[in-house]
Order: structure tokens, then C-alpha cells, then sequence
């Protein structure tokens, strides 16, 4: 996984995004899908808001619906994916000096049809989205054979020298891992034909969420 993590950073550093694909093994793909799928039967996802001070539910804006990780109630599947980001965190803040503390994760799934348009998951000046302590967004995963036609991708817009920039599509495919500076990368989730699922996160520098 080391050898995986070095791309990782070199594609942080390098192109601003980095991808490890099989962050999660199938059969951990599968079973977290699954449990995703028990706790939505529960009721336990919520539609997902945006803004911090004013809180609000925007579906032209992002219509994922979500439930946030705990450690307190995490079933042994969820306590190995973040032991695992854990184990991530560990390995960036021994090469890189990142001082991460912390990681805060929640299961996304954006029905067929739903968005999230394009943003940025901390802003820089002003810290009411995400909070200042946002460094790297940290999103997995967890469809089953997704392919380009299914639509989907995640779009990461790249800077350019020239002032303009380049757009790059990436395929939510299950068990793939795709990690941004949270402040940095504009990234937009395009509408898809089926269902989408994924943990997504951020590593922390302190604080709570
Ligand atoms: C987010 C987000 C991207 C993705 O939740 O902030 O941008 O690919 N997610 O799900
Ligand atoms: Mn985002």
C-alpha cells in the first residue's frame, strides 16, 4: 500500500488530485455497499445541506443524501475503512509533516439523477465551509461495474499557466480512492443513470466536526 500512497502524493503535488485504485478490495467494496444499504433501510440518511453558519438544504446545489461514520457505533467493516484512512493519515503526516489529526467521514449516496455542482470543500478566506481545519478531501468508492455511461464522474478542474484550465473526469469506480487539497481543487459530481455510492472525508488538523 506504500508504493500506492508515494503516486498518491506525487499526483497531489504534482497534478493537484492523486488516485489509489483499490484502496478498498472488492470484497470490502461489497460489504460496505451493503451496509450502506442496511442503514438507508433504517432511515438513517439524511439529505445532505450546505453553508455551516446557515444550514440549508439546496438540491439544486448537491442532492446526496448522507450519514456520518462513528467510531462509538461503527460495525467491524466501518471500523476497518477508517482504520485504514487512519493508517493513510499516519503515513502522510510521517512523509509529508502534515500534522493530521483527525478524520471525518460520512456515506454519500446520490440517487440517479442527483448532482453536486461544482465547489470547493473549504473555502480559503472565509472558513464557514468545512472549517479551517479541512486539509485533504478523501473520497472512496463503492459502486459495483460503474461504467462511463452510467455518467457520475467526479470532475476536477485544473489550473493552467496559460490562466485557463483543464477539466478531468473521473470514474466513480468501486474501491477506487481520489484525494485533493480541500481548499484548492474545484471539483464538481455529474448527474448519473443509476444510484451512486461513496464514503467521503476529510483529514483533519484538529477540531471537531
Ligand atoms: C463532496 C464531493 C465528490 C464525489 O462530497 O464534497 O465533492 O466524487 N464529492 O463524490
Ligand atoms: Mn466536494
Amino acid at each position: 500500500m506504500e508504493e500506492r500512497f508515494e503516486l498518491l502524493i506525487d499526483g497531489i503535488l504534482e497534478k493537484g488530485y492523486g488516485i489509489v485504485d483499490d484502496f478498498l478490495s472488492p470484497d470490502e467494496v461489497e460489504i460496505l455497499r451493503q451496509t450502506l444499504y442496511a442503514r438507508n433501510q433504517q432511515g438513517e440518511f439524511k439529505t445532505a445541506a450546505i453553508g455551516n453558519q446557515q444550514v440549508t438544504v439546496q438540491t439544486s446545489i448537491r442532492g446526496d443524501q448522507i450519514r456520518w461514520l462513528d467510531r462509538a457505533d461503527a460495525l467491524p467493516e466501518e471500523t476497518l475503512y477508517l482504520d485504514r484512512v487512519q493508517y493513510l493519515i499516519e503515513y502522510l503526516n510521517r512523509t509529508c509533516y502534515l500534522g493530521l489529526l483527525d478524520s471525518e467521514i460520512h456515506y454519500a449516496l446520490y440517487p440517479a439523477g442527483t448532482f453536486y455542482k461544482r465547489h470547493l470543500d473549504r473555502f480559503r478566506a472565509n472558513s464557514s465551509l468545512g472549517g479551517p481545519q479541512r486539509k485533504l478531501s478523501v473520497i472512496c468508492y463503492l459502486n459495483q461495474d460503474w461504467q462511463e455511461s452510467d455518467g457520475g464522474q467526479l470532475v476536477v478542474y485544473l489550473p493552467q499557466p496559460d490562466g485557463g484550465e483543464e477539466a478531468i473526469s473521473i470514474l466513480p469506480a468501486g474501491g477506487r480512492l481520489v484525494c485533493f487539497e480541500s481548499d484548492k481543487l474545484e471539483h464538481e459530481v455529474l448527474p448519473a443513470t443509476r444510484e451512486r455510492l461513496s464514503l467521503t472525508g476529510w483529514l483533519r488538523t484538529g477540531g471537531t466536526r
